[in-house]
């Protein structure tokens, strides 16, 4: 184990999956966690994060000294590393020039921390305030022509820091110096697996839940799969899983849920499936406008599930497929309400529990989806792509009806066959297709057809904040427009949607 101190730095998470990256396990703790807990957790190493405070601020988040005396291994991280001069009596001053950015490091490579990395690398700098003296017995092992401590360190008290991020990945060899660090430093061995990983947060979980009765709200995406099996796999029968099929599931994928996780399954847990389909669409009858139909989705969303609670009656645990970039996000301030993403899956208000459990909350995207392959999940779950929780509800412009959504779901189920079979999936962030309000005229055979035109969109992303429309060969768009028209019903024209994001969104609505 590896354990990040955060002092409020942004990347903090991202210390630590470099970190798990290297088959290391790493946690993040906050800068208030106590000398002697860390003396139970035991660590291999500690990384001190970035922050944006200045070490001379009276709010400054700061430690005890007796952290760098336990004789474990110490990387002190920006703030981190301007913390660790400032305990130890270096000299820590608000540089002349900031840096920011891509910056020109040279690096002494006779450094442990720096064994084969280049002498002169490209690292990400991102800092007002700088060590302009290391601590007395200390080495500058990384300058730039502004910063005269880039690195330091003193090998003999296994104490080492660097004023750059080498967790970003403009550090072009940050990867190897963290490897350094938690292989060659603390001496990890790099054997630890996602297998490690499930193993400890089922035990972790049994621990919590003892015999208490959990409840989870499956919606069939990779999280709250996850995070279901995990919950199976420690406690069983205590867990119930209830599923609503709103209606605005994409074709077929309430029986796919329903036959990996009903009793037909392979885990052991409590099935319910809701077919709530009728309710929902008779409650989005007439409405058009989107942000109306969001929360109509959402509020019938956590009406059904209370209802199925009750009739389960309290239960001690409820259980959320949260991730990781969810609490970033949750976390992040003002800005402008696009779309209200997070309406569905939001808590409800009338189901008795004492507790909420969320055994995915430090794993990035990715890394949930090499958790549910190590618990045997089959690929076809694990590997989805990002579905919204309201559903096609939102890939239908305007009304919502049962035909449409039919309509959608046949055009999807096509365009999703022949992007596989093609082969061009990977590399796309999400793909579907979207059913819009706008009917023309066509012809087909000797008559004059006036139907629906279905908008096709695939995307190419990061993380969702921005995308761009994904090149689809010709040829296979040209397929999907054939056999969209020729076998469903109800569309005679086929557009594929070239906008990106901004100043698009990625769904229609
Ligand atoms: P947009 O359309 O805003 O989508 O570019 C960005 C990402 O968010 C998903 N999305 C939603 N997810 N509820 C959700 O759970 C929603 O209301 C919602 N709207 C958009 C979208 O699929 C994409 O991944």
């Amino acid at each position: 184990l590896v354990i990040v101190l955060d002092f409020g730095g942004q990347y903090n998470q991202l210390i630590a999956r470099r970190v798990r990256e290297c088959n290391v396990y790493c946690e993040v703790h906050p800068y208030t966690i106590s000398l002697d807990k860390i003396r139970e957790l035991n660590p291999k190493g500690i990384i001190f994060t970035g922050g944006p405070n200045s070490v001379y601020g009276e709010e400054s988040p700061r430690y005890e000294k007796a952290v760098l005396e336990l004789g474990i291994p110490v990387l002190g991280i920006c703030y981190g590393s301007q913390l660790m001069a400032y305990l130890l009596e270096g000299k820590v001053e608000t540089a002349p020039v900031s840096e920011y950015g891509k910056t020109e490091v040279k690096v002494d490579s006779s450094s442990v921390l720096f064994d084969g990395v280049s002498e002169s690398t490209i690292c990400w700098m991102s800092h007002t305030d700088y060590i302009a003296e290391a601590p007395e017995g200390f080495k500058v092992s990384a300058t730039t022509p502004v910063c005269p401590v880039a690195a330091m360190e003193c090998p003999d008290r296994k104490l080492y820091a660097t004023q750059f991020h080498p967790e970003v990945m403009h550090t072009q060899e940050g990867t190897k110096m963290l490897s350094n660090f938690v292989y060659n430093v603390c001496g990890c061995k790099g054997d630890w697996k996602m297998d490690s990983f499930v193993e400890k947060t089922v035990s972790e979980i049994r621990e919590k839940v003892g015999d208490g009765k959990v409840l989870c709200a499956l919606s069939g995406g990779v999280d709250s799969s996850v995070a279901a099996v995990l919950l199976s796999k420690a406690v069983g029968k205590q867990l119930t899983c209830v599923f609503v099929d709103h209606g605005l599931l994409r074709k077929d994928e309430g029986d796919e849920v329903e036959s990996v996780f009903g009793p037909e399954g392979p885990y052991d847990l409590n099935f319910i499936r809701v077919n709530a389909q009728e309710r929902f669409y008779e409650k989005l009858a007439g409405v058009t406008e989107p942000e109306a139909k969001r929360k109509i989705i959402g509020e019938e969303f956590i009406r059904v599930f209370e209802e199925e609670a009750k009739k389960i009656g309290a239960v001690d645990f409820l259980v959320q497929g949260t991730i990781y970039p969810d609490v970033i996000e949750s976390g992040l301030g003002k800005s402008a309400v696009i779309k209200s993403h997070h309406n569905v899956g939001g808590l409800p208000e009338h189901v008795e529990f004492k507790e909420i459990v969320e055994p995915l909350r430090l794993l990035f995207k990715d890394e949930v989806r090499r958790a549910g392959r190590e618990l045997g999940i089959p690929e076809y779950l694990v590997s989805r792509q990002p579905f919204p929780g309201p559903g096609l509800g939102i890939r239908i412009i305007g009304e919502v009806t049962a035909d449409k959504v039919k309509i959608v779901q046949d055009a999807d189920a096509i365009y999703r066959e022949e992007i596989a079979k093609a082969g061009v999936d990977k590399g796309l962030g999400q793909y579907f297709a979207a059913l819009t309000n706008m009917r023309s005229v066509g012809v087909m055979g000797d008559f004059r057809t006036y139907d629906y035109a279905v908008a096709l969109r695939a995307v190419t992303t990061s993380d969702f904040m921005t995308a761009e429309a994904a090149e689809i060969p010709w040829e296979v768009l040209n397929r999907c427009m054939n056999r969209i028209i020729n076998e469903v019903k109800g569309v005679n024209r086929v557009v594929y949607d070239l906008t990106s994001k901004p100043p698009g969104t990625i769904e229609f609505e």
